[in-house]
């Protein structure tokens, strides 16, 4: 059995860090870890202009220390107000990585997003032409549409279309759930990804449903049944380059997750790395961990593969029961269990662990 092993430190291309006193709670959690994250606009009001997203990422920096080495890289908030100017900008400016679409009324903070996707196509042509990536929340927000099929309907209404009609534009499907999203991500023309959470690789929807609701264990896509996490693992672990690591930590505050109508967002942060290795380890599959946490999405996005190295031994630890205090507490997933694997303290954007 491995006990230790040793990889290229890994990036997060899919990161909710929100703003202000949440922002100085979970940042830390994230640098200890990663190298880079691809940090979501959806703040409130979100970041629809590159001169919001630079303030907001000096932000970032300003909350971690100064010999902190993480690198966010930003996305720009799509809305059908986005001009050529802005795109030429974060198509040129190396901290801005992507665009990020988000259906009006998919998920949280969604409300300014796009409700009429045929009416983005000109922006979708122009960031075909700049080489800027689009990112997708694939949900159908049709009310008629079970919120158990809307990654599906999704890709077959309105994400087939838009590879197919422009045929260089690179776009990520981000935290596929279903083996449907996997396929698609498969077959797809080149330039197509998928990002994968670790909270959809090791839960479905019992893990939600049985013996009461559990709202820790709420986010969107919403968990789905074990066949589909199954995909998503074998997706995972095959070694195919579209599938990288995203891990989508969305931290809300408890009050909020603990309530008649509590909100979407799992908080991993604080062990992604960890989680995503038990998941690998689950299957036997540790030799594809490291392509899939620091290889594969650097290439996706043309960037330079992390150098520094990571060590992670097999050291049960338990988790905390949650971070921050008064308004701002989050309860981080298996709050208070055990995490199978532990991060050995990496050398280059450690700040600390407290
Ligand atoms: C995210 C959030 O809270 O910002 N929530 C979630 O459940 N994943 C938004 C998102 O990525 O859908
Ligand atoms: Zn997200």
């Amino acid at each position: 059995m491995t006990d230790s092993i040793e990889l290229t430190q890994p990036d997060d291309w899919h990161l909710h860090l929100r703003d202000g006193p949440m922002l100085q709670t979970v940042v830390g959690h994230t640098a200890n870890q990663f190298g880079r994250a691809m940090v979501m606009p959806n703040l409130i009001p979100p970041a629809t202009t590159c001169q919001q997203l630079l303030d907001y990422r000096q932000r970032i920096l300003a909350a971690l220390p100064d010999d902190s080495q993480f690198n966010p890289i930003m996305a720009l908030y799509l809305t059908d107000q986005l001009n050529e100017a802005e795109i030429r900008e974060a198509a040129s400016n190396p901290h801005i990585g992507a665009v990020k679409l988000y259906p009006a009324g998919a998920t949280t903070n969604s409300d300014s997003g796009v409700s009429d996707l045929q009416a983005i196509y000109p922006i979708l042509e122009l960031m075909e032409k700049h080489g800027l990536p689009l990112l997708v929340h694939g949900e159908v927000t049709d009310s008629a549409v079970d919120i158990f099929d809307r990654e599906a309907v999704f890709i077959d209404r309105h994400l087939i279309p838009i590879i197919n009609k422009f045929s260089a534009l690179r776009v990520v499907l981000e935290h596929v759930t279903t083996a449907d999203g996997i396929e698609f991500v498969q077959q797809a023309r080149d330039g197509i990804a998928g990002t994968l959470t670790a909270h959809h690789l090791l839960l479905n929807r019992n893990h939600l449903l049985v013996g009461g609701i559990h709202p820790h264990h709420y986010c969107l896509p919403v968990l789905k049944r074990e066949t589909h996490r199954q995909a998503l693992v074998k997706a995972a672990t095959s070694g195919n380059p579209r599938f990288f690591a995203g891990t989508d930590s969305a931290p809300h505050p408890k009050t909020e997750k603990e309530s008649a109508c509590g909100c979407a967002g799992i908080y991993t942060a604080h062990a992604a790395v960890e989680l995503y290795t038990e998941a690998f380890d689950n299957v036997g599959a540790l030799d594809k961990l490291e392509g899939f946490l620091s290889h594969y999405g650097a290439d996706f996005y043309r960037l330079p593969r992390n150098t520094e190295q990571i060590t992670l031994r097999r050291t049960p630890t338990q988790i905390e029961q949650q971070f921050g205090q008064g308004n701002e507490t989050v309860v981080p997933l298996r709050a208070g269990g055990n995490r199978q694997w532990l991060l050995a303290d990496s050398d280059s954007n450690l700040v600390n662990r407290s």
